[in-house]
């Protein structure tokens, strides 16, 4: 088979070495990997075992179907699912061996009667909304409801949760207001005789910037992947000695390079025109595959390890790079995300060329294009 011309390539020294970095920074807390949404764009099944390898506790995924995947798979290790289940999908909690979500009784009940059939409950953990206001169970409904789970023979009530909107963010008074909701529930839940065992609130900001969110796991996603939460919390892992490395590069092969005159027009509107006599790379890169459109006339690549701008409209399927007097041929390997030489061009690059943040980089680019994994490098970095 002939070599792709498009790929990401997913760095495994990198995840493990993000792993092992944070889980020195969370002192004795564990790590929850988060590798919903293909692993942040990362591939889920090769991600979740170099992490598990690495030292993470324990997988997290958005929807059941993400657990299928990963047990198809033969990934072994606790998986948390943060969406509770519509009742068709209890059974997958029985069949798979998943840890629910639980946010009101009539799910409770539902994974109960799947837990109840097999014999040995299913362990659920309760999600509590102290402000995120997407789910959960209101902090003064939650004794109520952990008390009726709490009496079902067919769940173990193994944690209780919640997550923070704003942990990311220099103003941290609503993240600190939340836990202080959170700790409200945990103390209202001891004083019942409640006692789940684990209790959880941070996401990788958390992890980095609140201590006191820690409790006895972090739910780390995109810190995993080499990647700061926000500018922010990028600083404060700077100033406590964190380095994270991104593990995801995207690149390509070159399909046409040729030297066009000054005047000539780049792509569809004609928006751009060459200004000198000069080379024109076309990559064979386009906004199906995650190089958004909106990224015309506003970003690079690299060439031979130089910043070379893209040119004209972004199409479909390709885009035209400036590549100047540099000697490039078709085949030649250009980087899109990640470096090259002494040059790389990160995800938050492209965030704020786009206006959004660097996850919905990493998932666009990571899941619409052939991944090669980097699988040496992961045991390389563990020795
Ligand atoms: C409930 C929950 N916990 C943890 C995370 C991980 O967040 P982050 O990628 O910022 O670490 C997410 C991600 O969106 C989430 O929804």
């Amino acid at each position: 088979m002939s070599e792709p011309l498009r790929w990401v390539e997913i760095d495994h020294g990198a995840l493990a070495h993000n792993v092992r970095a944070l889980r020195q920074l969370l002192d004795g807390a564990q790590l929850w990997a988060v590798v919903k949404a293909q692993a942040y764009g990362h591939g889920p099944v090769e991600t979740a075992r170099t992490v598990l390898a690495a030292g993470a506790a324990g997988l997290i995924v958005a929807v059941v179907d993400e657990a299928v995947e990963l047990r198809t798979a033969g990934v072994k290790g606790p998986i948390l699912v943060l969406t509770p289940p519509l009742p068709d999908q209890a059974l997958a909690y029985d069949t798979f061996d998943l840890i629910g979500t639980v946010a009101d009784y009539e799910t409770a009940r539902v994974l109960a009667a799947a837990g109840e059939r097999r014999g040995r409950p299913i362990p659920v953990h309760l999600k509590v909304d102290t402000g995120m206001g997407r789910l959960g169970v209101l902090p003064g409904d939650a004794v109520a409801l952990a008390t009726a789970v709490h009496g079902l023979a067919g769940v173990e009530l193994a944690g209780v949760f919640t997550h923070m909107a704003a942990a990311d963010e220099e103003d941290l008074s609503s993240a600190r207001a939340q836990l202080e909701r959170f700790n409200a529930v945990l103390a209202a839940l001891e004083r019942h005789g409640l006692r789940p065992p684990m209790a959880h609130a941070a996401n990788s900001a958390g992890a980095i910037v609140l201590p006191e969110s820690r409790y006895s796991l972090a739910r780390v996603g995109i810190a995993l992947y080499g990647i700061a939460p926000s500018s922010f919390v990028a600083a404060r892992a700077k100033a406590l000695g964190l380095e994270l490395r991104p593990a995801l590069a995207f690149r390509a092969r070159v399909v046409a390079a040729r030297r066009l005159p000054a005047g000539w027009p780049i792509s569809y509107g004609s928006t751009y025109a060459t200004r000198t006599e000069t080379t024109v790379a076309t990559l064979p890169v386009g906004y199906a595959d995650g190089l958004s459109r909106s990224l015309s006339h506003k970003m690079h690549v690299l060439v031979h390890g130089q910043k070379r701008p893209i040119v004209g409209r972004i199409c479909m399927n390709h885009c035209m790079v400036d590549a100047g007097d540099l000697p490039v041929r078709p085949g030649d390997v250009v980087t899109l995300l990640g470096a090259d030489g002494g040059e790389t061009i990160t995800a938050e690059d492209w965030a704020q060329a786009l206006g959004t943040i660097p996850y919905e980089i990493v998932c666009m680019v990571g899941s619409r294009n052939p991944r090669r994994h980097l699988l040496g490098t992961a045991a390389a970095a563990a020795s």
